[in-house]
């Protein structure tokens, strides 16, 4: 993802020279992860001050043109900002060392915990929760685990037409331990074999028109892949049966005296 303006916006000269280094980030992104983090922490000031810039500007701005001009450079602030938190949390993600924040967590409460935390969709959409009888508690970090399960949800509002299943269940018998699987899937265009395993890269957006009406930054599944193998899991997509793609994370059984 790249700020795309026209070459006579105001904060142009800007939004250059944070494409340039959008571009060094990405190439350092698998070896320099700590300059990631600085970077993307250095780049909070000057936002900030352009923010705070474009906010007095806009309260001596009378006329409409001016205004609109300050509201649409305000507008990519705002996706600049999204795109240094993003880079921020993944970098955290990346140097989490110590283990996870393990507790138990109710499963079917999981499933509405997250549903409850998506932004407004349309009413068109649906989203379905479905929790095997008697699912066990989930041992896995309370925090981190929900945000991977909401990114994917938030995906696949992007693309449903008009069904999003998220569902859960456990195999599990005498001898083994059980397996979690968490599948989030939907009833879009669903994503090509040949790209399965690169959407989980950072940055790396299907390249199909409508992506880019979706906005993002391609980060999402890269912070749900490192999650899920924090815990010791993997992902993988397969075809729902309700049309579209289907992500489903398999989560191995962790106990308290085998923590990550
Ligand atoms: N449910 C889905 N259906 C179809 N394509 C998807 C779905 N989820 C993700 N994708 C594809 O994978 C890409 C990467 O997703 P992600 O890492 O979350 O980035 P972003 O949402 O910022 O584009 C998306 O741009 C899209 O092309
Ligand atoms: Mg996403």
């Amino acid at each position: 993802m790249r700020a795309n303006l026209p070459s006579n916006a105001n904060i142009y000269p800007l939004a250059v020279q944070i494409n340039e280094m959008a571009s060094r980030i990405e190439q350092l992104l698998g070896t320099h992860k700590n300059l990631l983090h600085s970077v993307s922490h250095e780049l909070r000031t000057p936002i900030a001050r352009l923010e705070f810039a474009l906010e007095i500007l806009q309260n001596s701005a009378h006329d409409i043109k001016s205004q609109d001009r300050i509201n649409a450079m305000q507008g990519d602030l705002g996706e600049l900002n999204t795109l240094v938190s993003e880079l921020l949390n993944m970098a955290k993600l990346d140097q989490q060392h110590s283990p996870l924040q393990l507790s138990l967590i109710h499963a079917e409460s999981l499933l509405d915990r997250c549903v409850n935390q998506l932004p407004p969709y349309p009413p068109q959409l649906q989203v379905h929760t479905i929790a095997q009888h008697n699912v066990p508690d989930i041992y896995g970090d309370p925090r981190l685990l929900p945000r991977a399960i909401v990114n994917l949800l938030k995906n696949a509002l992007k693309y449903a037409q008009k069904e999003i299943r998220l569902s859960i269940e456990q195999d599990a018998d005498r001898f083994h331990a059980g397996v979690w699987r968490i599948s989030v899937e939907d009833d879009g265009p669903g994503i090509p074999l040949g790209e399965r395993a690169k959407v989980f890269e950072a940055f790396y957006r299907l390249d199909r028109s409508r992506d880019r009406a979706t906005g993002g930054f391609g980060l999402g599944l890269s912070i749900v892949k490192q999650i899920v193998e924090l815990h010791h899991g993997r992902i993988e997509i397969r075809d729902s049966e309700l049309g579209g793609a289907k992500f489903v994370i398999h989560l191995p059984a962790l106990t308290p005296e085998q923590p990550s």
